[in-house]
């Protein structure tokens, strides 16, 4: 059973965990959230620099944590693609520093897979094929998993994540960032059927709609319509802040669990497991079990902690690859774009 050392700076959440085959030892976030916060969103330069800063003591918390040192760690890895360059770096540099001092193995590790393997934390059986719902804030994709580095990207958004369209929402609102949780909150006392949104259907040429794919942007921009719309016809009138939140996350997750249901029994994979910030949402969460449960669909949603970005999935993933005797070369360089199938690029022929 090996024991993964990881360190996850993809975006804004400074994170290195520890984890002995699928059991998490430690896992430590330093999250920049609130820095951001003032910014209404992550701003790259600032968050490499708070990487820079935070990597060490959160290395030496893992360590103290997990009741570990060096000599117990079998792997070392970071995420590598996709994210922010500058904030990739700060990671891969220190994971890769990591290993040649102390003559470990090294792996990169994509961050969407980290997404896909936090289900590993809450389920240690689970074994593919699976259908993955990865809803984070720059990712919204459909995956068939059907083996360590086997993934098909079956569905995506064709313009804002999931995340980015709860963010940009309750930018509209006036709520602060990140606004998912804002308006997971909110939508908790609103009226759902308040306002009619669309549900963001892809046309296809031919005619018809695909079936995995969303468009999140029609959807913000219909938001948007109905504030001005409201601010018009009641220009002393409160907004109805709780009744647009439902609406809209009605119609998020609306979309999301349509096309997660119709992908598992299209593929005929009955399990689905939903990773990334978005998967902390209550509506998402209640309305996928009800759907999934009269067709017998089983639903993995990973304990909040590790749905938001962490460095035990991040672990989970390298120490999947690394049991599959794959390992990166210390020349791996970051990269921000990189798309989910192409993984099998990190490892050394
Ligand atoms: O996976 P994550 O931590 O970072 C990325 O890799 O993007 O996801 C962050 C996203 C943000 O857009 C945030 O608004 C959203 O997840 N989020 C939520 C909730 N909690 C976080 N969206 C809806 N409901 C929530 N409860
Ligand atoms: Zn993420």
């Amino acid at each position: 059973m090996a024991i993964a050392l990881a360190i996850e700076t993809s975006c804004d959440e400074t994170a290195v965990a520890i984890v002995k085959n699928r059991e998490v030892l430690s896992s430590v976030v330093a999250s920049q959230m609130d820095i951001h916060a003032e910014y209404g969103g992550v701003v790259p330069e600032v968050a490499s620099r708070h990487h820079v800063e935070a990597i060490n003591p959160a290395i030496a918390q893992a360590l103290t944590e997990a009741q570990v040192n060096w000599d117990h760690i079998d792997v070392v890895s970071a995420t590598c693609a996709p994210g922010l360059m500058g904030a990739l770096l700060t990671g891969l540099t220190a994971a890769k520093t990591l290993a040649m001092v102390h003559g470990k193995p090294f792996l990169g590790t994509h961050h969407l897979e980290g997404h896909i393997y936090a289900s590993y934390l809450t389920d240690p059986q689970l074994q593919p094929p699976f259908v993955c719902l990865l809803v984070s804030g720059g990712h919204t994709s459909l995956i068939a998993v059907r083996g360590c580095g086997d993934y098909e990207l079956v569905g995506q958004t064709r313009d804002d994540a999931a995340g980015e369209a709860f963010d940009k929402v309750a930018r509209l609102l006036a709520l602060g960032y990140p606004g998912g949780p804002i308006i997971d909150k909110l939508a908790a006392t609103g009226n759902p059927k308040a306002f009619r949104l669309p549900e963001g259907r892809v046309s296809v040429p031919g005619g018809g709609f695909h079936p995995y794919d969303t468009s999140f942007s029609g959807l913000k921009t219909a938001v948007r319509y109905l504030i001005e719309r409201l601010q018009k016809e009641q220009p002393d009138a409160p907004l109805p802040v709780e009744d647009i939140a439902a609406s809209f996350q009605e119609a998020v997750v609306k979309a999301l669990v349509k096309r997660a249901i119709a992908a598992s029994q299209n593929l005929n994979i009955p399990t689905v497991v939903v990773g990334g910030g978005v998967a902390a949402n209550s509506g998402l969460r209640a309305g996928l079990a009800a759907a999934a449960e009269p067709l017998e669909i089983r639903v993995i949603f990973p304990p909040m902690k590790f749905c938001t970005d962490n460095a035990a999935m991040i672990a989970c993933a390298a120490s999947e690859h690394f049991a599959a005797g794959r390992r990166s070369p210390l020349t791996l360089k970051a990269n921000s774009r990189m798309g989910i199938t192409q993984v099998m690029e990190l490892y050394k022929p």
